[in-house]
């Protein structure tokens, strides 16, 4: 039986664990964070991911998977070790690289047999190349002559789907230099294998940019289809029907092209900068890469002047917001487009009452440390209408397809409507008493 170490248990790290304990492995996963380890253990997840819950008791009850702050023995233990570290965003967009190198370093440090290190964090091309020679060194300096295979296998999940990404993959790719260690990941993925999951085996340094690469086009997609948002308002076009038509071309395909209040994240807004400084390192000019970052912030900054030309001032102006996650069935709050409109209406004068499902703990630390004016944090979204002059829908929750329109028009004291994931008809919304906003549909 095969033995697995993964080496943070954040969000990829403890999704990965988890599922490959449930493929039937034994999984140990690591991290420095007491506290998150001591609750993993009692099978409480530091995140809300649908499902995760479950498959972790699980295999918890069957003894698949267990939880230390021991690396030493965790690296010991095992025949494939996954680093799930975090990279983080240097100032300069670049990714830090800091938490990769340093479980390099201790991988080197305490390896005693022979291993497969395989790299799932996002990290730049020639990382892994990096990680390999620290460890190198890191056994030179104990004068052991120890075999090890580098693997490169990057993540694709998306937040709120992890699970079922997971165990449903499109594909599986492995940058691998050795038979060896292709034949070890393809076990470690055997169930996906069974189900007919393709499998891309390539050097390294390419499975390296896959995952930029995959990321940077998501993204440039759906900037490009929110910079023709504009456009649309003005010509009398419909965004969504020219999404359609445009998905309905194979070619194009229809995933993606969701006009809204622009892409946040912990992925593509951290990924796609790294990759531009990746470019700039090389010398290579990434215009595109670089267009699309800057329509994205463009898109998060007319969201406000679409608000204050409805509006006239803002000055004193009060506003429910309803979602604040980055996107519905993440309690997410990182690069969430929200912070950026909130922070901007709220140097105007706004004012706020907000309500998510999930995300208003970690909204609630982002907000207090910020500027951000909230009359209230609320139960529901009837609560956060409550006396407001206008609603912004902000993000898709599903609970937001089937409001009581008629209650929120009540309970507020004007009929502004901004809805910023075109969930809504405008004729509907008209009918309602409501002026009607959205996004790429005049
Ligand atoms: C993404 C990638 O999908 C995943 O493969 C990678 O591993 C990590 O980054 P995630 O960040 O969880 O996953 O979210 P995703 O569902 O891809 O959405 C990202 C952002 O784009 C969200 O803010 C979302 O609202 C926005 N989006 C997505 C749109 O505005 N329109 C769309 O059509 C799709």
């Amino acid at each position: 039986m095969m033995k697995i170490s993964i080496i943070g248990s954040g969000y990829v790290g403890l999704v990965t664990g988890v599922c490959l304990s449930d493929f039937g492995w034994q999984v140990t996963c690591v991290d420095q964070n007491e506290e998150i380890i001591h609750k993993l253990n009692q099978g409480i997840a530091p995140i809300y991911e649908p499902g995760l819950d479950d498959l972790l008791l699980k295999n918890l009850y069957n003894k698949r998977i267990s939880f230390t702050t021991d690396i030493k023995q965790s690296v010991m233990d095992a025949d494939i070790i996954f680093i799930a570290v975090g990279t983080p965003q240097n100032n300069d967009g670049s990714a830090n690289l800091t938490n990769v190198f340093e479980v390099a370093h201790q991988i080197g440090h305490f390896m005693n047999s022979k291993k497969i290190i395989v790299d799932k964090s996002t990290v730049p091309v020639g990382t892994g190349q990096l990680v390999k020679k620290i460890i190198r060194e890191e056994l030179e300096a104990r004068e052991l002559n120890l075999d090890y295979d580098m693997v490169s296998n990057p993540e694709f999940l998306r937040q709120g789907s992890a699970i079922y990404d997971f165990t449903h993959a499109d594909r599986v790719v492995i940058g691998a230099e050795s038979q060896e260690a292709i034949d070890a990941m393809k076990e470690v993925y055997r169930v996906l294998f069974i189900n007919e999951t393709p499998f891309l085996i390539v050097n390294i340094e390419t499975a390296e940019m896959v995952k930029y690469a995959s990321n940077a086009f998501l993204a440039t997609k759906i900037s490009f289809i929110n910079e023709l948002t504009e456009l649309c308002e003005k010509t009398g076009a419909n965004i969504q029907q020219v999404a359609t038509g445009m998905g309905m071309d194979g070619r194009i395909g229809s995933k993606f092209l969701h006009a809204g209040p622009g892409y946040g994240g912990s992925c593509f807004p951290k990924d796609t900068k790294a990759l531009l400084h990746i470019g700039n390192q090389q010398q290579c000019n990434l215009g595109i890469i670089k267009a699309t970052i800057e329509a994205n912030e463009k898109q998060k900054h007319r969201m406000v002047e679409i608000i204050a030309q409805a509006m006239g001032s803002l000055n004193g102006k009060r506003i429910g917001v309803l979602g604040l996650a980055f996107k519905n069935n993440t309690d997410d709050m990182r690069e969430a487009p929200s912070l950026d409109i909130l922070n901007e209406l709220a140097l105007q004068g706004t004012q706020f009452r907000v309500y998510d499902p999930k995300a208003m703990q970690n909204a609630k630390k982002l907000f207090h440390a910020g500027q951000i004016p909230i009359i209230k944090y609320c139960d529901d979204e009837y609560d956060a209408s409550l006396d407001m002059d206008a609603i912004i829908l902000m993000t898709e929750w599903n609970q937001f397809r089937s409001l009581n329109l008629d209650h929120i028009k009540k309970n507020m004291r004007g009929n502004y409507f901004f809805d910023f994931r075109n969930i809504y008809s405008k004729e509907i919304m008209v009918q309602k008493g409501f002026q009607y906003y959205c996004v790429g549909r005049s």
